[in-house]
């Protein structure tokens, strides 16, 4: 296949490091410190972190290089890339595509609501609402106040959709290039600073052990499930996100060390994360398994135990949502470029269009947490709403989403244009040969395996 030209006009990132900031900017958010926590503390610790270390490495960075080939070889987003690089005509992979924009906005309803919550805790924080310390319990109420507030749930899941909105109508390298180069850095180092306080705690080394010590008894099939849509969700895999950054990557820039950047910042991230919660959690007794609210009730049991605590909980919450607001950044960016390639519309009218309809998705779970009942607790589930989106967006559906990308990768388009593709540059993939087998044959046989069990057996949540 002819190589597509890059169009100066689609705005590519002005740099390998753009790119790799904005990358890791994708992958780096709640994804890490919130969900990889709580979904740790509710499925054992160290046990988790083990088969989540082993997807990462196995299934998560063959995805997240099989993504970013597609995206800077077609030139598109997701279903524009299915359509230019497989078989010319009635191509029914495009349907991969559409499923990867519709998996992006469900993702983004759930997402923006706990990203409204970082902003409550940044106003929290700044009004001193941690100052002089807090017990977990008063922490447990402060928390349980906001979520269950239905005007101010939904409120500020509004107002982060907006954020979010604002920087997408921006533009690729303006909006996102730009924030995320000098924010992220910053908050790499809050976060190895919050990691010293916590695992310094009086009792802090029960966290460390729960993190780091497995107990293999805890690893069932629905904790391998969860470990694996943990690690696609942490990379933002399995639904394009990566398609559509690829396709703003350079062909002069290195793919195979932009890919690698990210999958390792978006990994020491999340492990610094469980460093700072569970020596903390641990400290103050607060239970592991505690669910979405997790992370919210444990951090501000630390701030006050560190000289400038006040500080630290404002940066703390502040660095979070702009961590947030980078990766809701990357979902609405698929389906704005999705309308906008292949739908023909104008870049003002989709952003505004999608964020009013993801709103309407997103109030069931900005109501979750006790503001309604119904919500909260669904009949004859017995999880919230929220935990229903999140499971099958944010496990299954990217799931699927990665094990169809791989086929496509491996056996339609194929591994030598896609090699080809990557090594653009002159930079060469180290075991590029491994990379293929792995996407033609271990991934899909893996996640399919998976998929196949659980649905028989009907154990999803
Ligand atoms: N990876 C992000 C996080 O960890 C969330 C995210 C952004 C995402 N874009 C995505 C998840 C695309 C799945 C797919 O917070």
């Amino acid at each position: 296949m002819a190589t597509i030209p890059q169009d100066e006009g689609r705005g590519n990132f002005g740099s390998l490091i753009g790119f790799v900031m904005a990358g890791a900017g994708s992958a780096i958010g709640l994804g890490n410190i919130w969900r990889f926590p709580y979904m740790t503390g509710e499925s054992g610790g160290a046990a988790f972190l083990l088969v989540y270390l082993g997807f990462v490495a196995l299934i998560g960075v063959p995805v997240l290089y099989a993504e970013l080939a597609m995206g800077r070889a077609s030139q598109r987003n997701p279903v524009g890339a299915f359509a230019v690089l497989g078989p010319k005509g009635n191509n029914p992979w495009a349907w991969v595509g559409g499923l990867g924009v519709v998996t992006g906005f469900a993702i983004l309803a759930f997402y923006s609501v706990v990203a409204g919550w970082t902003l409550g805790y940044v106003a929290m924080a700044v009004s001193g609402q941690f100052s002089g310390g807090v017990t977990p319990e008063e922490s447990g109420n402060l928390f349980g106040g906001l979520v269950s507030n239905p005007l101010l749930a939904s409120g500020l899941t509004a107002l982060f959709l907006v954020l979010t909105a604002l920087v997408v109508r921006g533009g690729v390298q303006k909006g996102i290039e730009r924030a995320t180069s000098i924010l992220m850095p910053v908050f790499l180092v809050l976060l190895v600073l919050l990691a010293i306080r916590s695992v310094t705690l009086p009792g802090a080394l029960q966290g460390v052990e729960f993190l780091f010590l497995p107990d293999f008894s805890k690893i069932t099939h629905i904790v391998v499930v969860k470990a694996l849509g943990q690690a696609l969700f942490s990379l933002s895999l399995g639904m394009g996100a990566m398609i559509t950054y690829g396709s703003y990557l350079d062909r002069k820039s290195s793919l195979p060390f932009a890919g690698a950047t990210v999958a390792l910042f978006d990994t020491a991230i999340a492990v610094l994360a469980g460093l700072i919660i569970f020596p903390a959690l641990f400290s103050a007794g607060v239970d592991p398994s505690g669910g979405a609210g997790l992370v919210f009730v444990v951090m501000p049991t630390i701030f006050e135990a560190m000289p400038l605590g006040d500080v630290f909980a404002v940066a703390f919450y502040v660095l979070l949502a702009t961590a947030a607001l980078t990766s809701t950044v990357s979902l609405l960016e698929v389906i704005v470029s999705y309308l906008v390639d292949e739908r023909g519309m104008s870049r003002e009218t989709a952003v505004w269009a999608t964020t009013a309809a993801c709103l309407v998705l997103a109030i069931p779970s900005a109501l979750a947490q006790g503001a309604v009942g119904f919500f909260s607790s669904l009949p004859g589930l017995e999880i919230s709403f929220l935990d229903l989106q999140n499971n099958l967006w944010g496990n299954y559906s990217l799931s699927i989403g990665a094990l169809l990308m791989c086929l496509f990768t491996g056996w339609v388009w194929g591994v030598q244009p896609a090699l080809e593709e990557m090594e653009a540059s002159g930079d060469g993939l180290p075991l590029g040969g491994l990379w293929g087998f792995l996407v033609r044959v271990v991934c899909p046989l893996a996640i399919a395996g998976l998929l196949v069990y659980i649905t028989v057996t009907g154990d999803f949540f």
